[in-house]
């Protein structure tokens, strides 16, 4: 049997990971085939490919990033697309697909599945907004670098007396916010869940400074006002319809500022979140996926994507991790206020 493998979506660290760890298992255990499709869809859809067997995946497990690349490329959006991808794999010989992505990508997944085309999803995001699984590989370590940074800016608004935002990545889902500001000791977190109340974070930041402490304030780039709207970067969008986010830091560092008199500035993490080596967790949980994932497809349990339910590996509908977000509760959310200001 031979598999197509691609990664789609934005990058993030473990994807090496799970390639290695599928190819590994399905060569040496099932005798498999393997291709690399290039760029996420963009590869099935214009027949881009690579080579993909044990040679081309050894060292690759600490590296960042995807040796396949990447793309936000909808194939429900071209004319044509499916039957482009259906002839694709069949040229290349290709009998299914193993395809590593977050929302977007499984949820092309879910619908190519439902055409008949033999697929298993693996969850990746630093988002952490899959549903039905516990954690997406990516987001610990998009969480350790956002909490040193959190640490390292602790230091430097002390000595300043000023009050920092750090703006973290996080369209719907403030879980990377969550859990930084959390580790980070936050003096406010502000998630998309929960829209802000700016006189609040204003009193947080003064109160803070009564106490002889500078305010650092982690913000969800995805966060809003309560009576704002989601701050953009520009208008234009992408293949599956998001907008581009950003500039939330800037705007509250400017609201503080002219209210409260203090000065305030901003530190936006952006892709950094994104790139370098993963961190011990999630190459291990990474590598569950791309094992659990290959004996899923050996089985033929198609249409399911590998999950992490407590600390077992599970195979859920693909549909079930698409057609809704996993959002942070607001009750969970409350946990962290106590800390605040
Ligand atoms: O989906 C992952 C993510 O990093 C989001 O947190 C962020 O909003 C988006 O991708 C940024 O995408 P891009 O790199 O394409 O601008």
């Amino acid at each position: 049997m031979k598999f197509g493998v691609l990664t789609g979506g934005g990058d993030c660290p473990g994807l090496n990971a799970v390639i290695r760890a599928v190819v590994r298992k399905g060569v040496k255990e099932y005798g498999y085939e393997f291709v690399g499709f290039r760029d996420g869809w963009k590869g099935p859809l214009e027949g881009l490919t690579m080579p993909l067997d044990i040679k081309a995946t050894r060292g690759i497990l600490p590296r960042g990033g995807t040796i396949l690349g990447s793309s936000r490329t909808n194939p429900f959006k071209i004319d044509g697309g499916v039957e482009r991808i259906q002839k694709n794999l069949a040229s290349h010989g290709v009998d299914a697909l193993i395809a590593i992505g977050g929302e977007d990508t499984l949820g092309v997944a879910t619908k190519l599945d439902s055409l008949g085309v033999k697929v298993i999803g693996v969850p990746k995001t630093i988002d952490n907004d899959l549903n039905n699984t516990d954690y997406t590989f990516g987001f610990d370590t998009a969480v350790n670098i956002a909490v040193e940074a959190i640490d390292r800016l602790h230091t430097t608004a002390e000595s300043h007396h000023r009050a920092l935002i750090v703006e973290v990545m996080g369209r719907h889902a403030g879980w990377i916010a969550l859990h930084s500001g959390l580790a980070g000791g936050a003096s406010c977190i502000l998630i998309p869940e929960v829209p802000f109340d700016l006189e609040r974070v204003c009193s947080y930041v003064e109160s803070r400074f009564t106490q002889s402490y500078a305010p650092i304030i982690v913000v969800a780039e995805g966060a809003l006002p309560k009576d704002g709207d989601i701050v953009t970067k520009d208008a234009s969008k992408d293949a599956f319809g998001h907008v581009k986010l950003s500039g939330i830091g800037e705007w509250l560092a400017r609201e503080i500022e002219a209210r409260t008199g203090k000065e305030a500035r901003t530190s936006v993490l952006g892709h950094i979140q994104r790139g370098g080596t993963p961190t011990a967790f999630d190459r291990v949980l990474a590598t569950r996926f791309g094992l659990h994932a290959i004996t899923a497809a050996h089985e033929g349990d198609w249409g399911k994507m590998v999950a992490l339910h407590g600390t077992d590996i599970k195979r859920v509908p693909l549909a079930s991790a698409t057609t809704q977000l996993k959002t942070v509760d607001p009750a969970l959310y409350s946990e962290a206020e106590i800390f605040f200001g």
